[in-house]
């Protein structure tokens, strides 16, 4: 394969045209699956928030690098030489894409998606300001926001929402003053999602910025949902104030799987705190009894051999968009989004979480829903079974937010009618499990019209036959259910070592 394979579209090409050209060159969006039918149809990929499809110009590029493919922590050969500053140039690129000023950010990569960044800025700051115990974080993080923030801090509240139960909007501002207020002077930072990864509702990050900079707290902004799909100033052009301290994604959510988790932090935060991982690649000299940590960013933060291609490819799908124009991604995916909400709004049995006043509370194209009468991994699974709509359900890993927004369908079921929160986690595991969670609808740049048409036909028509469907199933326990005939073999489909015996013969 050469660069000729990809010169079809004029490198000039911007905007929605570029948009338009790219949509479909993505790999997954032609995969074909056989029904519980017997009927082999096209799958409609409603799953882009867990990841997204690979862009195959992203995947051009790493192809191509392979080349030249070296280890970076040499520069004296050609291909060292390539190696290095192509990876320098996904650092690079990455920090413009966000409007970060490479003079005040360093652009890490670390692990394979950003939980690990969470775990090293937790660590960095509890190092950086050992007296200050406390972290705020809102009820809509992802464990992943959450967790490792309990690891190393004493105290993690959760800022309320605003609204309740399943109408719950983005944070509370009143709030989270409020514990500001309470805390001062022990709140070390504060942590929020830029994007619900349950709900898509977007919160007001440079605001949470200026209020939490007021009492002296850092931010910390979780980018996982936002960054490939809205624009993203982390401190460009925003008055210092409103700057964000340190934005973390995993690029496997960019169209750029198998590429590294991403922190871009603000150096005067980073620079002078004792790494965590050690080893090569972060040391200028080693001695027997002592080493010296390089002051240089981000190598003292990167030991080791990094995943120089995962990088390389997610830069190259960032440069794409950036070609795109987020602006123009943003309103492509709001007349999805419309689509799909007004589409929800008139099915009588859907509930859907979280405000979906989006004048009021913006959102990603990320929807939430149930439909009664119907467990949610009943629904997910006969979607996929029977109309080849592959969605996410469950909680998400985003359980006390979940569990604050569905309390209300328990009370409805009655199963907490004199008993209180306290003792929902006594109740009928089995009963609660299967309704302790709901179905995820996400969308991507490669998401059509005919997609959530095929979702939307798919949810009137299985909801017409709901005894029928129940028929075909049976419960497994732990809110999964499965198919009693159709029982797919998935290794048959795909496994590793059929597609080396097949590359192995055609030798
Ligand atoms: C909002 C949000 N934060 C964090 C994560 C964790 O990302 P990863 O599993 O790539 O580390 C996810 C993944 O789904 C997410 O959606």
């Amino acid at each position: 394969m050469t660069l000729n394979t990809y010169e079809r579209c004029n490198p000039q090409m911007r905007g929605l045209d570029l948009l338009q050209k790219i949509r479909t060159d993505f790999i997954g969006i032609d995969t074909h699956y056989t029904l519980a039918t017997a009927k082999r149809s096209k799958r409609h990929f409603l799953d882009s928030a867990a990841s997204t499809l690979m862009m195959k110009t992203a995947q051009a590029t790493a192809f191509e690098f392979l080349n030249h493919y070296s280890n970076t922590h040499s520069i004296t050969h050609f291909s060292a030489r390539i190696s290095t500053e192509a990876y320098e140039w996904a650092h690079a690129r990455i920090l413009s894409f966000l409007h970060a000023d490479p003079e005040d950010y360093t652009c890490i990569f670390l692990g394979s998606g950003s939980t690990s960044c969470f775990n090293r800025i937790s660590k960095i700051f509890r190092d950086l300001k050992p007296d200050q115990n406390t972290v705020l974080i809102s009820l809509m993080e992802h464990h992943s926001n959450d967790l490792p923030h309990r690891q190393h801090h004493d105290n993690v509240f959760h800022i309320p929402l605003e609204g309740e139960g399943r109408h719950m909007g983005h944070l509370n501002m009143i709030a989270l003053e409020d514990l500001l207020q309470k805390y001062q002077g022990d709140v070390s930072y504060v942590a929020v999602t830029a994007a619900s990864n349950v709900t898509g509702i977007i919160n007001p990050i440079h605001e949470i910025a200026q209020l939490a900079h007021a009492y002296g707290a850092y931010v910390v902004v979780d980018g996982s949902q936002i960054v490939a799909r809205q624009s993203v100033n982390v401190g460009h052009n925003v008055p210092h104030s409103r700057n964000i301290d340190a934005f973390i994604f995993s690029g496997h959510k960019v169209y750029a799987p198998g590429s590294p988790g991403v922190m871009v932090v603000r150096r005067e935060v980073i620079q002078d705190v004792v790494p965590t991982n050690v080893g090569g690649g972060m040391v200028n000299r080693v001695f027997r009894q002592s080493y010296e940590v390089s002051p240089k960013l981000p190598d003292r933060e990167e030991a080791g051999t990094p995943n120089i291609l995962g990088a390389i490819t997610l830069a190259a799908a960032i440069e794409v968009l950036d070609r795109i124009g987020m602006d123009i991604v943003s309103k492509e995916e709001e007349r999805l989004l419309q689509m799909l909400l007004l589409g929800l709004q008139d099915i009588p049995e859907a509930i859907i979480y979280g405000s979906y006043d989006l004048s009021r509370y913006p959102r990603v194209a990320t929807v939430a829903f149930n439909l009664a009468g119907f467990d949610h991994g009943l629904l997910a699974t006969i979607l996929n079974d029977y109309y080849n709509v592959a969605v996410r359900n469950d909680c998400f890993c985003a359980h006390p937010y979940v569990r604050e927004m569905l309390l209300q369908e328990l009370w409805d079921l009655d199963v907490l009618n004199d008993l209180n929160q306290d003792v929902f986690d006594h109740l009928d595991q089995e009963f609660i499990k299967a309704r302790q969670g709901m179905v995820r609808v996400s969308l991507g740049l490669y998401t059509t019209e005919r997609d959530i048409e095929a979702l939307l036909a798919a949810i009137c028509d299985l909801n017409s036959q709901h005894d029928f469907y129940a028929q075909q199933y049976s419960y497994q326990g732990n809110g999964v259910y499965r198919h009693n005939e159709f029982q797919p073999n998935h290794t048959s489909l795909f496994h590793p070592q059929d597609v080396v015996n097949f590359f192995l013969k055609n030798k």
